[in-house]
């Protein structure tokens, strides 16, 4: 306890006052905020004169007030260099995701033994995270779902997502998700025109069919998946974000759904399924309108593949395949493992006549 110079304002003032004195660094953060009967006292770091806060617009009171030190949550590289050596410190991954309040790390096998310590340690100085995991294989199968093993916290893998002004629930252990598709995800939806069909083939939880709709109320999506799981989610997040009118989710194989209910219909094909979008270019096909439409092909490049080579290729199978395409871009979206990248094609495909 200390006595310091403290400025006392009404509570429903609290948080502008606050984001105004901290942006002119007048907040002493070693000290706790005191709140009582509807003030906050706020400790600062030096007097303030009358002027000066009529100048920052700021209706207050200066005093002098006892306050307690603040507990600061110690900083990542705080917590884990006190338990790890110089050179476990140099293996902790450069990169982890967050999903919600879910910390998802990729620990190298050097640091096994260490691993629920620095769960722990991730645990404890991150703020808004309640469970830290561990992949411990990676995304296989159908479904592409990896295994996870839970370092620290508690409560399960459940959790919710938000992105671009949407909410997703899901549980990474039974389903795909990924945070590092968001700025793709943001693209696409912003190309979407009033009325179009879309047609997400492989949507998962739903993320790109949810975003696109919510931006563009005047678009149809239609969206599929295979995985139980995922489709549970899907049909959750529509109601979560309001957008059953605009998408119908769909249960079962794209490759099926493409003789019936989405044949012919769409303006928009999204093929996220990297691993194997290639051997469902019949599938864009069949799904997309006689007059033509947009594919977005998601694949992977390994390495000495270009993607001239690779959009070549795609090319020749959508000729084969009784298609015309024109290339409208492409992009690396991402590294998903060492010289392994995940690449977007946007490709106009028009059924030959
Ligand atoms: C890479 S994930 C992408 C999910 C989602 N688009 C996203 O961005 O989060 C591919 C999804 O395709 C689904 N899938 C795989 N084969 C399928 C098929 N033949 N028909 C429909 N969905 C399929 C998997 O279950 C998985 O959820």
């Amino acid at each position: 306890m200390g006595v310091k110079v403290g400025i006392v304002v009404r509570e429903q003032s609290g948080e502008n006052t606050l984001r105004v004195l901290r942006a002119r660094s007048l907040v002493d953060r070693t000290l706790r905020i005191k709140r009582k009967n509807g003030f906050l006292t706020i400790p600062l770091n030096r007097e303030v004169s009358t002027e000066e806060l009529k100048d920052l617009n700021i209706e207050g009171e200066v005093v002098l007030e006892e306050f307690e030190e603040a507990t600061r949550r110690p900083s990542l590289s705080e917590s884990l260099r006190k338990i790890l050596t110089v050179e476990e410190m140099s293996l902790i991954p450069r990169s982890y995701d967050i999903i919600g309040d879910v910390c998802i790390l990729q620990l190298p096998e050097k640091l096994q033994d260490r691993r629920r310590a620095i769960g722990e340690a991730f645990l404890k100085s991150m703020k808004n995270i309640r469970i830290v995991l561990n992949k411990t294989e990676p995304l296989s199968g159908e479904y592409r779902v990896g295994e996870y093993e839970v370092l620290a916290g508690e409560g399960g893998t459940e959790t919710i997502y938000r992105e671009h002004g949407c909410v997703f629930k899901l549980d990474i252990s039974k389903v795909f998700f990924t945070p590092r598709l968001s700025a793709e995800r943001a693209r696409v939806a912003s190309l979407a025109k009033p009325g179009e069909v879309i047609c997400d083939l492989f949507a998962g939880i739903g993320p790109f069919s949810i975003i696109i709709a919510k931006k563009n109320p005047g678009v149809k999506v239609y969206s599929c998946d295979i995985n139980p799981s995922a489709y549970r989610y899907l049909v959750e997040n529509i109601r979560l974000n309001k957008v059953e009118d605009r998408v119908k989710p769909y249960l079962g194989d794209a490759r099926e759904l493409s003789e019936r209910d989405l044949k012919g219909i769409g303006d928009r094909i999204i093929m996220n399924l990297p691993m194997s979008s290639e051997f469902y270019l019949d599938v864009a096909c069949k799904t997309v309108k006689d007059s033509g439409g947009v594919v977005h092909l998601h694949v992977f490049l390994e390495k000495g593949v270009g993607a001239d080579e690779k959009y070549a290729s795609i090319e020749e199978s959508f000729k084969d395949l009784g298609c015309e395409t024109r290339l409208l871009s492409s992009r690396r979206i991402r590294e998903v493992a060492p010289f392994k990248y995940h690449w977007g094609f946007d490709i106009e495909v028009k059924p030959k006549k």
